[in-house]
This record gives C-alpha cells, structure tokens and sequence, in this order.
C-alpha cells in the first residue's frame, strides 16, 4: 500500500527543504568568481604575522635601517611570474657589480613551467608561492606573500620593487638606486630633538575620479566595501610599485581592507575585477597619503589595449629611441621601468643594454 496521507507528503516536503539547501549550491553555477582557498589564508596569516613582528622587533617598522649602520639599504626586487624570465639576462647586466645592494624574490605561480634556464641572481630566489589568476584578489595576496618574504629575509632591505617576467629595466643599476634614495621624502613627526626627520616615499600610482572606479568599487556587490571603504576613499592605479620600508610592514599588517578586498567579484561584474590595482593605492591613501609620490615608475602602454592588457612591444619595435621615449614622463622622476615586452625583444635589448639602457 502506498503512504499517500497528507501527512506523509507534508513530511516528505519538510525534508527536501535541508536537502536542496544543500544540492543547490553544487547544482546551480555560483554568482561570484572563486575566492581564496582557506588553507592559502592560513598560511599567509602566519607568514604575515612574522613578519610584522620581526619588523616590529627589529625597528624595521621604520625606514629599517637605525640598527644596521654599517650595511647600505638595499632594494628588494620582487618578480612576480607565471611564465619563464625572459629578461633574465638584461637583469643580470643591469644588478652585475652591485651585489650588496639588492635582495631577488620571485613568487612564481605553482603551475608554472620554466623552460629556460635560471640565471645566478634567481637561483634559490623563491619564495613559497600559491595559485593566482586574473580577476582575483590572489595577485594581492601574491603580492603581500613577497613582500613578507623580503622584510623578513633582510633587514637591510629599504624599498620593494614589484616587477613582472614582462618588465625591462630603463636605466642602470646606480641611476634606479639613487632614485630611490634621493627623493626628498616626506617629514615626519619631530621626535622629541627638535630635528625634523624626513622618511622615505613610496613610489605608487594613486588616482582618483576615473569614470570606470565606481564600477570597480562595486564589482564585489552593492555596498559590500561600506564601512570600511567608502566610494570616496576608493582608489586606483599600477599593480606596479616600489614601496618603502614602512609602508611594506602596513601592508603586511592591514587586515581590515583585506577582509574586503579578499571578497570574491560577482562574475556578472568581472569585467571590472581587478583588486591588485585597488587595495594597494586604497590602504596607502588612507594611511599615509603624504608618504607617496602617487605616481608609478613603471611605464606601460595602454593605446589600443585589449581586454585589459596592454600593449606587448613586439621585437620591430624595439630600438634606442623607444627606450628613451618610454623614461619620458610627466612626473618628477623619469620611469625606471617598462612593459610589457615580449620574449624575442630580450637579444635586441641586450645589444642596447651598454648604448642606451645603462647609459643614463
Ligand atoms: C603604444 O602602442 C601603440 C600601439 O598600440 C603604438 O602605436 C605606440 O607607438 C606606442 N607608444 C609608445 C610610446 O611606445
Ligand atoms: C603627459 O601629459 C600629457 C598631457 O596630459 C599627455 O598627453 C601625455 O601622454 C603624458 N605623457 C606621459 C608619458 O604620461
């Protein structure tokens, strides 16, 4: 005999109700781009507090340097890669001869297939790396994951430049290190002698007002960001930056803007997902807008760009006076760095190296 009481039907609806909550997810493709693997959190969370607390101990949260007299303030250049490093040898040339003041880092995404051999500067220079993908807030986190690695390894390091596998250096070694160095930087609070001490800028694209930001602002849902972020405190600019000591440690230690930024984008809004050229302007910009210059030293092209990529200088193009077209800015400093370039621009590149790349 079939149950068919009314109230064996009520029973059996009841009970679908917990089993579709759970089926449903699984069935139905999910509204937002996929978000950051706990586990990936996790360890990040431990890395990032040693880090902040190595500095803390060290006096590193300041520009560093107070303990260690004797060793000259280095820069950390940090590649971030999910392919070879093609400009491998025009790097070699430009550090040669200046080894005590630099530190190589690379977080090289782990599926990466390295066909060409590593160069001495990048050998043994990685850092524990985890997937990343476009439209996703793991290039921040990939970003950060360096930028721990480096406070922690040295000490010495004062500034940390984030490079890409398509970035070219613009000028030699000695003239990017004295950039660095020279700028006037920015006061900061006296210190009880009466000296005003002056502390080093970041060199980081912040913009504002751009007709595309509100659709970035909300590309995560409606309202999402508030309270932290409010539109008006939203900002924009390079995923390319050199920051100082200082600024480094903030960020390794922010948790607040990370717990939005981390937000997965909704997929309907992917076309405006691009957190790695938000959370940092963002965070700076709220904290110590002073403390940047607001403008990047990485020239990049985005003429007739292509669904957010920009122009890849192609092997015809390359010659002396583009390299010297490319330094040309409106800035107070001319750009340090290019891209993109594409791999078979790397022989014609080193054949400038000597001519026009290194002769500043
Ligand atoms: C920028 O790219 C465009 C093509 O997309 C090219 O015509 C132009 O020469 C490039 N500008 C510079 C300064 O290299
Ligand atoms: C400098 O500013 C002018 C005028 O705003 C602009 O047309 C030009 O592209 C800028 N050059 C660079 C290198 O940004």
């Amino acid at each position: 005999m079939m149950p068919s009481s009314p109230f064996v039907i009520s029973f059996l609806l009841l009970v679908s109700v917990p089993v579709l909550y759970v089926l449903a997810p699984r069935i139905l493709p999910p509204k937002t781009l996929p978000s950051i693997p706990d586990r990936d959190e996790i360890d990040d969370l431990a890395l990032f507090r040693r880090a902040t607390l190595a500095s803390a101990a060290g006096g590193g949260g300041g520009d560093g340097l107070r303990r260690h007299p004797a060793v000259p303030p280095k820069i950390a250049f940090m590649f971030l890669t999910n392919s070879d490093l093609s400009f491998a040898p025009l790097w070699e040339r430009f550090f040669h001869g200046h080894e005590r003041l630099f530190n190589v880092y690379i977080h090289a995404d782990p599926s990466t297939r390295f066909l060409l051999p590593l160069t001495p500067s990048f050998r043994g220079r990685f850092i524990h790396a985890k997937a990343t993908q476009r439209a996703s807030p793991t290039l921040i986190s990939a970003a950060r994951r360096l930028l721990a690695a480096a406070l922690l390894d040295d000490p010495a390091n004062a500034f940390f430049a984030l490079i890409s596998q398509h970035c070219i250096p613009l000028h030699s070694f000695r003239f990017t290190y004295d950039a660095f160095l020279a700028d006037p930087g920015a006061p900061a609070p006296s210190r009880g002698d009466g000296a005003l001490h002056r502390r080093h800028r970041s060199f980081i694209e912040i913009v504002a007002g751009d007709p595309e930001l509100l659709k970035r602002y909300v590309a995560r849902g409606d309202n999402v960001m508030l309270p932290e972020v409010s539109f008006d405190q939203f900002r924009y600019g390079s995923q390319f930056f050199v920051l100082a000591r200082r600024h480094a440690v903030l960020v390794v230690r922010d948790r607040r803007l990370w717990n939005k930024f981390k937000l997965p984008c909704l997929k309907s809004r992917e076309d405006s997902c691009y957190p790695e050229e938000h959370y940092f302007p963002t965070l700076l910009e709220m904290q110590d807008p002073e403390g940047c210059t607001h403008y990047t030293l990485t020239r990049v092209n985005w003429t007739d760009s292509v669904g957010g990529h920009p122009h890849t200088y192609q092997l015809p193009e390359i010659s002396g006076d583009l390299i010297k077209d490319l330094r040309t800015s409106n800035s107070t400093y001319s750009y340090l760095f290019a891209r993109k370039f594409s791999p078979d621009c790397l022989d014609p590149l080193l054949k400038l190296a000597d001519s026009v790349i290194f002769r500043d």
